[in-house]
């Protein structure tokens, strides 16, 4: 089975229809294909549907209540509404979609709804006649011109006895076309070559220079590239994460391993993402048998690397650039003279002075900057910020 929604973040929203006792069953098909859900309950959902049942199937607390005090304090509302990258609504009752056509927050569902970005899937369930009605669909039809999603609802038996179209759709087609909204197309036919990771300086076989870098946001940036349609070749160096196995993925070591690699392939790009956390320098002479102590200092000559960003820049036919700078100091200063002097397309701005951002977390925060526009991108994953700059980047250069 593919795991089309890896590293995804699902909230599942179940509201008070009868075929609520399905839910547990989409859960169950969602982290099938690689999802982490979460679970919002209506008070409606819970009539049909216990907590337990949803808490032990997701593995995680099911939230319900706008106003509990101890959630409000960790995963709150508005958390859960920046922790998703989809928020899927099955079943969605007729109150439940009239509620968000009609932008209430009276509860914690539709509050969410409302402080979210996420992609929203809406997955009506209802007798037939109520399905068919005019209020519904005009519902419906609101929420589709904001930008929703609406799974079309199976026909058959009911569970009050009707014939018709209201019936819940299958979990794992429901599932499915969830993973649909992550396939899009806004890259497709472009190469995109992106570094990763710290490079490694040896000084003798058994000792380096390396930094702190984990290459999560460059993973990140990876994975966003191919759910965009990229084809992308992954550079990386020393990393503590998984690879993606739809990434032409190659290991490099030291920084002039890297240029290297990037060099034999840059003519066939259209798009360079220089993430890697690259070594300014590297030791001169690396010792070909391990250096033994012997009590003096050791004096290690240091020589500058190569810079692949401004080598690649430099090109004549140089593909579009983004480039990242670490900064921890005069930052923005920093950011835009490394715009100005590498002649990239676009820096972003990543500083790494605050450890709750930045190098080894799961969460970043950053500025876009461009010669036309600085933009400040929120506290949030780092597959959302990934996702962010990307879109960013597409509507001002493809
Ligand atoms: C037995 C029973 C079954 C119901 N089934 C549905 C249903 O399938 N779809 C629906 O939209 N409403 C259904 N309703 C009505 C909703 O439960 C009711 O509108 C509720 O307020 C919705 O709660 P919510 O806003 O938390 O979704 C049903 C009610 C009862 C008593």
């Amino acid at each position: 089975m593919i795991k089309s929604l890896t590293n995804k973040r699902i909230l599942l929203g179940v509201s008070g229809s009868i075929s609520a006792y399905k839910a547990p069953d989409v859960v169950r098909r969602l982290q099938d294909l690689g999802a982490d859900v979460r679970v919002i309950l209506t008070s409606g959902g819970s009539k049909f549907i216990t907590e337990l049942s949803l808490q032990s199937i997701s593995k995680n607390k099911v939230h319900h209540n706008l106003w509990d005090k101890e959630a409000e304090l960790s995963m709150g509302h508005i958390e859960l509404a920046k922790w998703a990258d989809c928020i899927l609504i099955a079943p969605a009752s007729a109150n439940m979609i009239s509620n968000m056509a009609s932008g209430k927050a009276s509860d914690l569902l539709s509050s969410v709804i409302l402080a979210s970005d996420a992609i929203l899937m809406i997955a009506p369930a209802m007798n037939q006649q109520m399905y068919k009605s005019g209020a519904l669909q005009s519902n419906l039809g609101l929420l589709k011109s904001r930008g929703a999603g609406v799974i079309t609802p199976d026909s058959g038996s009911q569970a009050c006895g009707d014939i018709g179209q209201g019936r819940l759709p299958e979990s794992i087609d429901i599932a499915n076309q969830i993973a649909k909204q992550f396939q899009t197309t806004q890259l497709s036919g472009k190469h995109i070559i992106i570094t990763l990771g710290a490079t490694l300086e040896p000084i003798d076989p058994v000792r380096f220079i390396s930094n702190h870098s984990s290459g999560k946001m460059g993973m990140a940036l990876v994975d966003t590239c191919i759910e965009m349609g990229a084809q992308v070749t992954c550079v990386y160096g020393s990393i503590n994460i998984p690879l993606n196995d739809k990434a032409n993925n190659i290991q490099t070591l030291s920084a002039q391993q890297m240029y290297d690699c990037v060099m034999q392939d840059i003519h066939h790009c259209d798009i360079f993402i220089s993430c890697a956390a690259v070594c300014d320098y590297s030791v001169k002479e690396p010792s070909n048998q391990k250096i033994k102590k012997n009590g003096d200092n050791l004096i290690l000559e240091l020589i500058p690397n190569k810079d692949i960003l401004a080598n690649v820049c430099n090109l004549e036919k140089k593909p579009l650039c983004i480039g990242f700078a670490a900064e921890t100091q005069n930052t923005l200063e920093n950011a835009q003279l490394k715009l100005k002097n590498k002649g990239c397309e676009v820096i972003i701005l990543n500083d790494v002075s605050n450890a709750e951002i930045g190098f080894n977390s799961d969460e970043n925060q950053v500025i876009f900057i461009s010669q036309k526009q600085q933009k400040n991108i929120a506290k949030n994953s780092k597959t959302k910020i990934a996702k962010n700059i990307l879109t960013i980047f597409i509507k001002e250069f493809l």
